[in-house]
């Protein structure tokens, strides 16, 4: 019997119950739960073992549970076996870095944790495959398992808004449809290994400038139609456990303390049953914030203490510690916080605890990671989703016969950067950097040569004298006049494209414009490689750039991918997530970002994206959904199923699509609806299916999409709900958002 005691006063002392209510405790503590009580019994329904749970908890044992104990983790209650969660960040595999993220397998402790390091949000959305992302949230899942971990912090699917947001790289594009079917298949995949994800930023997380404090001016149906749909999707379809909240104000109100956001629509409209998590230091009250519904602080405990009392955590404008007990009873006994509402807080974190199978197994550094099965399919998902943009006389791919010697250029290709800056940074056990991957490829028939043309501005201030820059400039395009073709691998890197920080500027970092138009006057069989998230300025070389891949931030495989793409191994399938605008004054939020004053105004409303290039008329340097292939496809045959609904009835979509050409590859069709008849501004088209398919040469296959009542509606602020307004609609289905190539009707009626 000691040891529970002992444990629990080193629980509570820990929590910062204050010393005085954890002696009184320890003194009389209540009496340890009976071996059958029904919340220990796993074939209970949930909601009774929750009720049961609740109902053996003293308020102050329910009140520790609000608060992080650590970095990284929940507080857990040995008394009633509670355990705690244990977090590692994502999305993009499990992040290993020094603290206690890094320290997740006693066996390990202190050895830096390697995992498998998958590409960026922005590289998978460009797969447009549903069941590839399902399985990398399976793997993920896996891989938080291996650690001894219970939570993974992603996905990540904020709306890229404007193509500056440092973090735009982690989430799934411009299109909330998209980014709603993907963050599903994300979730499903690492749910079912019963780990718990975390969909975040909830909500309208959409640049990193003053993020602590800058508040997002937006009306209510562009949150519904543009920056919720993917949060409501994770709830109704993906049965998402967690939520994280976001660090910015929406509205005049911090996301944490949001009764709106967290309450109304999260919980009330979406019914989300699950918890709410704050982004970590992102809350700034005890009583709104409880009220509110956020039910889990974090970070806590002794590292939340030390981090807060860092100058330039509050200067960044962090903020924590308001739920610690001492607080929360203080406002609970003021009458300021009730305890049914810290019951739903609580019951809603144990809910999980027992969907998961927490309860019953937690999670024990069992099992590997970086097996070759992640490996490999960290490889599939760079691979599917790399973009093949420009292809001028089919240089690509490169032709055997033609080319035996290759120059390798640039800042980016004899370093691998696997990923953005920040949280969703993943140390790999190795990484394939585009040289590498080339060589390997190459193999000892073809000749490569390297060149680094231009250092990555600030990596090494040694590199960046203008005596420096001439003579890399120089041996660059020396080597590119050297060799049959030139590949030229330009972008950013983790520290000016991240979290924490805005993108600059949309042009490429000093000196690789200039790089470009040397390798291509040195040689015209140059292929210019995008290792960037966000689009860049194209407009000095785009013109006369004969072929142009984007391999956004491909994860430890990210170097293989692309020498499987550029020697035709793998026919490029990747379509844009997003818009590519030529300059970044054409972007539809360009004039309204960062904003003045620490209000930034969603001015463009529904416009983001194509919906504004498209409807607007602004021609993008490339559009939306675009993407090129080595081989042809043909649509046909479209039907839609019935002509006419009403309800709730679906619509069946189906068109044939046929491989043209002489090579295998895949094709990812997009259906757009077009409203023509709406009462109110709507944008042309908007996405509302999607479908990938693998074809070889000659075969032809039939892609289906459904659709239902709310593919066809907007959100109304007047009645606070979808409407779907009765007439004819118009099914486009294309192979980008300017390239429609079927179109047939659907009438609505009521
Ligand atoms: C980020 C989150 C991340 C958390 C924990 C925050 O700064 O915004 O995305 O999960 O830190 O590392």
């Amino acid at each position: 019997m000691r040891q529970p005691f002992v444990l629990l006063i080193a629980i509570l002392l820990f929590t910062f119950i204050p010393i005085g209510t954890a002696l009184v405790r320890a003194q009389n503590p209540p009496a340890l739960a009976p071996a059958d009580a029904p919340y220990k019994n796993a074939k209970l329904p949930v909601e009774n073992r929750v009720a049961d749970l609740l109902s053996r908890m003293t308020l102050e044992e329910k009140v520790t549970m609000l608060s992080g104990s650590g970095w990284m983790e929940s507080a857990p209650n040995a008394r009633l076996g509670i355990p705690a969660i244990k977090m590692a960040d994502g999305p993009m595999g499990v992040r290993s870095w020094a603290g206690s993220s890094a320290v997740t397998n006693a066996a390990n402790n202190p050895v830096k944790v390697l995992t498998t390091s998958f590409p960026a949000g922005i590289a998978m959305a460009a797969s447009w495959d549903t069941d590839l992302v399902q399985r990398e949230g399976k793997a993920i899942g896996q891989e938080v398992k291996a650690l001894g971990r219970d939570m993974i912090l992603g996905p990540t699917v904020n709306i890229n808004r404007v193509p500056l947001w440092g973090r735009n790289f982690e989430g799934y594009g411009e299109d909330p449809y998209l980014s709603s079917q993907l963050g599903v298949a994300y979730i499903r995949g690492v749910q079912s290994e019963n780990v718990i994800p975390s969909v975040k930023h909830f909500a309208v997380n959409n640049e990193e400038f003053e993020r602590h404090r800058i508040d997002v001016k937006i009306d209510e149906r562009t949150l519904h139609e543009i920056y919720l749909p993917a949060f409501r999707a994770a709830v109704q379809q993906g049965d998402v456990w967690n939520v994280m909240s976001a660090y910015n104000k929406v509205n005049g109100v911090h996301c944490a303390e949001s009764e709106y956001l967290l309450n109304d629509v999260l919980k009330k409209e979406f019914g989300f049953k699950g918890f709410v998590i704050s982004d970590w230091g992102s809350t700034y009250s005890t009583a709104p914030t409880v009220n509110a519904g956020m039910d889990l602080e974090m970070p806590g405990g002794p590292p939340m203490q030390a981090w807060l009392a860092r100058p330039a955590t509050q200067a960044a404008g962090n903020s924590d510690g308001w739920l610690v007990p001492e607080k929360v009873l203080a406002d609970v006994r003021a009458g300021k916080i009730s305890e049914t509402s810290i019951d739903d807080n609580v019951g809603r974190i144990l809910r999980v605890i027992f969907l998961s199978g927490l309860f019953e197994l937690p999670h024990t550094a069992l099992g590997e990671v970086d097996t070759p099965a992640q490996q490999a399919l960290a490889r599939t998902a760079a691979t599917e989703g790399i973009v093949l943009l420009k292809n001028t006389g089919a240089l690509l791919p490169l032709d055997p016969a033609k080319v035996k010697s290759i120059a390798v250029i640039g800042p980016n290709a004899a370093v691998a950067r696997t990923g953005g800056g920040g949280s969703s940074l993943v140390r790999p056990k190795y990484a394939v950097t585009p040289l590498e991957g080339i060589q390997k490829r190459a193999g000892s028939g073809i000749r490569v040569t390297s060149a680094l043309g231009v250092g990555m501005d600030g990596e090494d201030p040694a590199k960046d004298t203008a005596e420096e820059r001439l003579k890399a400039l120089r041996e660059a395009a020396d080597a590119a006049s050297k060799a049959d073709a030139a590949v030229v691998v330009v972008g950013r890197y983790f520290k000016n494209e991240g979290e924490g920080f805005d993108v600059k500027t949309m042009d490429l970092p000093a000196g690789q414009d200039e790089l470009i138009a040397a390798v291509e006057k040195a040689n015209p069989q140059t292929i210019v490689v995008l290792n960037t998230g966000n689009p860049v300025t194209m407009t000095k070389w785009i013109e006369s750039t004969p072929a142009l891949v984007d391999m956004w931030y491909g994860g430890q495989e990210g170097g293989s991918a692309l020498a499987s793409i550029l020697f035709g191994d793998t026919s490029p399938s990747g379509k844009l997530p997003v818009s590519m605008p030529k300059r970044l004054e054409d972007s539809p939020a360009a004039k309204n970002y960062p904003g003045q004053d620490l209000v930034v105004h969603y001015a463009e409303g529904i416009y983001v994206g194509y919906r504004y290039y498209d409807t607007k008329n602004v021609e993008p340097q490339f559009p939306f959904g675009f993407g090129l292939s080595y081989t042809t496809f043909e649509y046909s045959t479209l039907k839609v199923n019935p002509g006419s609904v009403s309800g709730d009835q679906p619509v069946e979509v189906s068109l044939q699509v046929r491989n043209m050409g002489k090579r295998a590859g895949a094709e990812v069709v997009q259906l757009y609806v077009h409203d023509g008849h709406s009462k109110i501004d709507r944008p042309t088209r908007e996405l509302k299916g999607f479908g990938r398919v693998e074809l070889k040469p000659g075969e032809t296959k039939t892609v289906q999409m459904k659709l239902d009542r709310a593919a066809f509606s907007y959100w109304s602020p007047e009645s606070k709900t979808w409407v779907a307004e009765p007439g004819t609609f118009e099914i486009q289905v294309g192979a980008s958002s300017r390239d429609i190539r079927l179109r047939a009707p659907v009438e609505l009626v009521r």
